[in-house]
């Protein structure tokens, strides 16, 4: 039986609603989560955007046999790594070692042709595989999954964990990107790249934000940037002969009309030619202009911006401070969830404080530690060699990109005490005189009357945190007070409670005022199974019904 691979243009159902309780077990552990990456960032990134080059889409029939499916793909050249996951539908991405092989697979193919509507015919790299004869036999794929666990699977797993520590940890292991997530995330933007490259041929879709920066959890939104450094540079690059580049230019009154065009054009073209895209926005009025989009097939809400290298800069920075220290991620992973569960961050834009602030704020904490567990940017600044130098837009950029370069902390501090002392140092901050700043990694004096002021790394003048009133500002302010208390009450009680009673991390996470009656009276006399279904319960029908919300935020 030879199956028939066509070219894709399926519209389906739309990615948000994918409903998590109702995910396949069984997914793969790839031993990712424990690594913590050492390679220079570009490397990193020209590494996965070479092997994502290489990669395909298919999109499968229910029953499926593997070993099949692998044969007859192998007809094409030898198969690197594959994954299967389920998104309304099942679909399997494959990884050939050449990428001819891609090539060879698409000659093979055909459009399809639908009764009642017409095929725009574009070459893409994302198929969908029709069997003549159903197979009968029951597809046993192995599925990788691609979503955050439910609040309920994540309580239970904290409530069963052996100290803070262990609980902190086991937050990390369960949200963080996986192998397959990321080289999803990759295979997304390089197959938008494929459709920019109508217009640019020289550009580059890279992901930025947290899909890259090591702080990234399953289920958040896909931030992704068209490069067009390439070309631009080669079209100022030559300054001598006689022929100016003029034909290939065309000169607009400023940037951001640029910016806005381009992405424009861009816009256009996902919403006609690009198979699996939907929902395309263009919010090209924004203080960064964007294009909104939501990749069905990967289940990803997309924003694709241009002329964004500080951002790419700032995710460059994030990572290395994920890489320094193991402790980095767990912490920034528990207080961005924990901020989430109270709900002090939301996915709609507006006066809370957004993930980006919170990093900020986990990154300088750890700046002040004594001895410190992050080195200042000043100080990766000093450590940066020629090589290193990076000016944008008369902005600074420069610091150290080799992580060997870098002193690991002499700090051996726990997680356990970081959270509590994290809670303590924001809960008694002085934010109406002073302003976060992660270049010295030292409190400065706030040169303006925002709530909450956390310094640009790169563009020194601006707040991160502009957006933030002073009344989110103190719900923080005292839920963090409330949590260094909750942590302190449980000191006193002595060492936790076994089984499935709240405690610990699951106790900061319960509704605001909760904690105070119960903890504060030493231990329950339900027994545990009764008090966690109270727990959920009363998770439930707060507004916390699912701190995991579609965009992960
Ligand atoms: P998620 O909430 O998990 O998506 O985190 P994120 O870090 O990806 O945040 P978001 O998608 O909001 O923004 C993407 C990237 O844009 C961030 O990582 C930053 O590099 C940059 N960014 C976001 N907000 C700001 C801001 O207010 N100022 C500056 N300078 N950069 C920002
Ligand atoms: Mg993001």
């Amino acid at each position: 039986q030879r199956p028939v691979l066509r070219l894709l243009s399926c519209p389906g159902t739309v990615a948000e609603d994918l409903r998590r309780d109702e995910q396949p077990s069984g997914s793969v552990e790839t031993g990712f989560e424990d690594k913590i990456p050492k390679k220079r960032f570009s490397e990193m990134q020209n590494e996965r955007r070479e092997q994502a080059q290489r990669t395909v889409l298919i999109h499968c029939p229910e029953k499926i046999n593997e070993k099949k499916f692998l044969k007859y793909l192998s007809q094409h050249g030898p198969i690197n790594n594959h994954f299967f996951y389920e998104s309304f539908g099942l679909y399997a991405v494959v990884e050939f070692c050449q990428k001819e092989s891609v090539r060879s697979l698409q000659n093979e193919t055909h459009a399809p042709s639908k009764g009642m509507e017409a095929a725009i015919p574009f070459r893409s790299r994302f198929f969908n595989l029709k069997l003549k004869n159903q197979t009968s036999e029951r597809s046993c794929v192995q599925m990788s999954n691609q979503l955050p666990p439910s609040s309920k699977k994540l309580l239970e797993v904290l409530c069963d964990a052996e100290s803070i520590d262990d609980q902190l940890n086991t937050l990390l292991k369960e949200f963080q990107l996986t192998e397959e997530n990321t080289k999803l995330r990759y295979l997304t933007c390089s197959l938008i790249e494929d459709i920019a490259a109508a217009y640019f041929p020289d550009g580059i879709v890279r992901p930025f934000g947290s899909s890259v920066n090591t702080f990234g959890k399953l289920g958040c939104d896909l931030d992704m940037f068209l490069d067009l450094n390439e070309t631009r540079n080669l079209s100022t690059h030559k300054t001598s002969g006689n022929f100016l580049m003029e034909f290939q230019v065309k000169n607009v009154p400023s940037e951001r009309i640029a910016t806005q065009k381009i992405l424009s054009v861009i816009g256009e073209c996902l919403d006609n030619f690009s198979p699996g895209c939907v929902g395309v926005q263009k919010i090209l009025n924004a203080r960064c202009p964007l294009v909104r989009f939501s990749h069905q097939a990967s289940g990803f809400q997309c924003d694709l911006t241009t002329n964004n290298r500080i951002a790419l800069t700032s995710s460059e920075l994030l990572y290395i401070y994920g890489a320094l220290d193991s402790r980095v991620r767990a912490l920034v992973f528990t207080v961005r969830y924990w901020a989430r569960a109270h709900s002090l961050t939301s996915s709609i834009p507006g006066a809370w404080i957004t993930n980006f602030s919170l990093t900020m704020m986990v990154i300088f904490f750890l700046q002040t530690r004594s001895p410190p567990i992050l080195p200042t940017l000043d100080s990766l600044q000093t450590l940066a060699d020629a090589e290193d130098k990076c000016i944008i837009e008369g902005n600074n950029c420069t610091f150290v990109r080799d992580l060997n370069r870098i002193k690991p902390s002499e700090n051996t501090e726990t997680l356990e005490l970081l959270l509590k002392e994290f809670f303590e140092y924001f809960g008694n901050f002085a934010f109406n005189k002073n302003s976060i700043n992660i270049r010295q990694g030292r409190e400065q004096n706030k040169p303006d009357s925002s709530p909450l002021y956390i310094q640009n790394p790169f563009e020194t003048s601006l707040n991160i945190s502009k957006n933030v009133s002073q009344s989110q500002l103190q719900k923080f302010v005292d839920l963090a007070q409330e949590s260094t208390w909750i942590l302190q009450q449980e000191d006193l009680d002595g060492p936790s409670i076994s089984g499935s009673q709240p405690w610990g991390l699951v106790a900061l996470l319960l509704p605001s005022g909760a904690n105070r009656k119960s903890i504060g009276k030493k231990k329950s006399r339900k027994p545990a199974n009764e008090r966690i279904k109270v727990l959920l319960e009363s998770i439930k029908n707060n507004r916390t019904e699912n701190f995991t919300d579609t965009n992960g935020k």
